[in-house]
């Protein structure tokens, strides 16, 4: 049955009519109903009393989730069931976290060795152990990957730089535009620097380039083709490619392919988060995802909080209409969370056919976007307020202050209470519409008790499972991503013409539509100006 079909869902839509004419400060009025939809995991409640629901809505949304059998499936998951079947791959990000239940022995062993030889390799490059070609100890670490292979270490680099217990100073380039490897290198010592290039594939154009510029950088510097192997190390499956590179199989730190890009920073992909905050920041992190999945394993559904919200996220979505998810963190240290989550659910749940490879009847998942508070309340907030277009939110704060700034702190969260305060309640102004605000959006607040690895790992992988429930709401593999290869294919001619590359280009006009050709001919035509070629 899709899941338009089910009971469940058209009573949903039935309830739907009715709570989207009620009053959120209604809701909220009840304050019993409030102390029920406030859920604690691994030190982050998650309040979602500022949610469009009543009792009935959340019985619905649970008969919603038995119907689709969502804890069963991701039981299924955590043991390791092929759940991305165009791949036939199990999604086994859980096995990496310690203590993660339900592994097999095999993996458990291969997890182990893997994670051994990290700590292992951070210990001795952070001690100064492990040197380069002249002897020099390293002072800079390049990490080179994009998307999954690069969003979730530097979130968690940047968001624990608090945990730095060390003076190796990260960098990270993902981005093909030469300007984001050229401001990673600029005063790098060749000597000193680290590249680690992180690339599942080994073989995404982003990484490739700027990996080969990167080693004709160290080349160029060094002439030194040996010393390579002691200044370039690999995360990836493809061990052949990185040794193609001029990598040292020694140097080489495998992943699998049970592990997808975008749940991959408890892999060795998040080698740079280990270098930078060590051991037993670095298991902190990985215990906090791992009380997740215990709870998510084992909470009950009405008290399970990834559970919780993808039920409430497909609500606010499917049933109210709500057109984006915006993430507002009140914090600067979190200033990256919205761009990882992009991936993380966009990338996951921005599907249009369901697991049979039937058109979905449902729209998926709605545009995921956000950024920081308070500079947002400056810019897009007004939009929020007075825009015509449901949405829906999530606000991330976190309660202590670490900062020793509790002047700042108190106004920063003050701010975030206060605007999910007013999309709720709003503001009405008889005499004055155009300052009226008509609130009635729902909203949740996710409080960390404070920002460390715990904390950060439980959020992070209470998003990783809300991905799997809302993918099996819908019905579809969460775990694929074939809508990005069209445009890859497409780039290569378009390359060839633009660099005049024979050896790429096949000469076939019918390669590009017209409006493309009249870009390339212009973008030509102007370069030859310019250089009077
Ligand atoms: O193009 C999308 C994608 O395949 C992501 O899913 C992945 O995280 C990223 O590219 C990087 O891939 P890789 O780790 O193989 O370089």
């Amino acid at each position: 049955m899709t899941p338009t079909e089910l009971p469940a869902w058209q009573q949903l839509a039935s309830l739907a009519t009715k709570l989207r004419d009620a009053s959120l400060p209604d809701l909220i009025a009840n304050d019993a109903r409030n102390q029920r939809l406030r859920l604690e995991v691994a030190g982050c409640t998650f309040d979602y009393s500022k949610q469009r629901v009543d009792g009935a809505v959340l019985d619905g949304l649970l008969a919603l989730a038995s119907a689709r059998r969502v804890l069963e499936r991701a039981g299924g998951m955590l043991r390791g069931d092929i759940v991305n079947p165009t791949e036939n791959r199990p999604a086994l990000h859980s096995a990496l976290r310690h203590g993660a239940p339900e592994a097999g022995d095999d993996i458990k062993r291969d997890v182990a060795d893997v994670q051994r030889r990290m700590h292992q390799f951070a210990q001795a490059t952070r001690s100064g152990e492990w040197r380069g070609y002249t002897n020099k100890s390293i002072t800079d670490v390049v990490h080179i990957g994009i998307g999954g292979s690069h969003l979730g270490p530097q979130l968690v680099v940047k968001a624990l730089a608090g945990y730095k217990t060390t003076g190796l100073n990260v960098h990270f380039v993902a981005n093909i535009d030469a300007a984001d490897l050229q401001a990673a290198l600029r005063g790098l010592n060749p000597e000193t620097t680290l590249f680690i290039v992180v690339s599942k594939s080994f073989a995404t154009l982003e990484t490739q380039v700027n990996a080969a510029t990167a080693r004709s950088w160290f080349l160029e510097r060094t002439t030194s083709p040996e010393a390579i192997a002691q200044h370039f190390i690999g995360v990836t499956t493809n061990l052949t490619a990185a040794v193609e590179f001029g990598m040292s199989e020694s140097n080489l730190f495998p992943l699998w392919d049970w592990v997808g890009g975008r749940f991959s920073l408890w892999s060795a992909v998040g080698l740079p988060i280990l270098l930078s905050i060590g051991t037993d920041n670095f298991n902190a992190l990985m215990a906090g995802a791992a009380e997740v999945d215990h709870h998510f394993a084992s909470a009950p559904a009405q008290e399970n909080v990834p559970l919780l919200s993808a039920l409430l996220a497909t609500w606010n979505y499917n049933f109210l209409g709500a057109a984006s998810l915006a993430v507002l963190p009140y914090d600067e240290r979190l200033a990256l969370l919205p761009d990882y989550l992009q991936q993380l659910e966009m990338e996951s749940n921005g599907k249009s056919v369901n697991l049979a490879g039937e058109p979905v009847e449902t729209h998926t998942m709605p545009i995921l976007w956000g950024g920081t508070g308070t500079r947002g309340q400056h810019a897009y907030h007004q939009l929020l307020h007075q825009g015509t277009r449901a949405f829906t939110a999530d606000f991330i704060v976190v309660a202590t202050d670490s900062r020793d700034a509790l002047e700042h702190h108190n106004w920063l969260l003050a701010n975030a209470l206060a605007q999910s305060q007013a999309m709720a309640q709003g503001h009405s102004t008889p005499d004055a519409p155009h300052k009226a605000v008509a609130g009635n959006h729902a909203t949740t607040t996710i409080v960390l008790n404070e920002l460390g690895p715990r904390q950060l790992g439980a959020l992070l992988a209470v998003y990783e499972h809300k991905v799997f429930c809302q993918g099996a709401i819908w019905d579809i593999n969460s775990f694929d991503q074939w809508g990005v290869e069209l445009g890859k294919q497409l780039a290569v001619p378009i390359y060839a013409k633009l660099a005049q590359d024979d050896a790429l280009d096949t000469g076939s006009q019918e390669q590009q539509d017209a409006a493309t050709q009249n870009l390339i001919s212009h973008i030509r035509m102007t370069r030859a100006k310019k250089t009077g070629a």
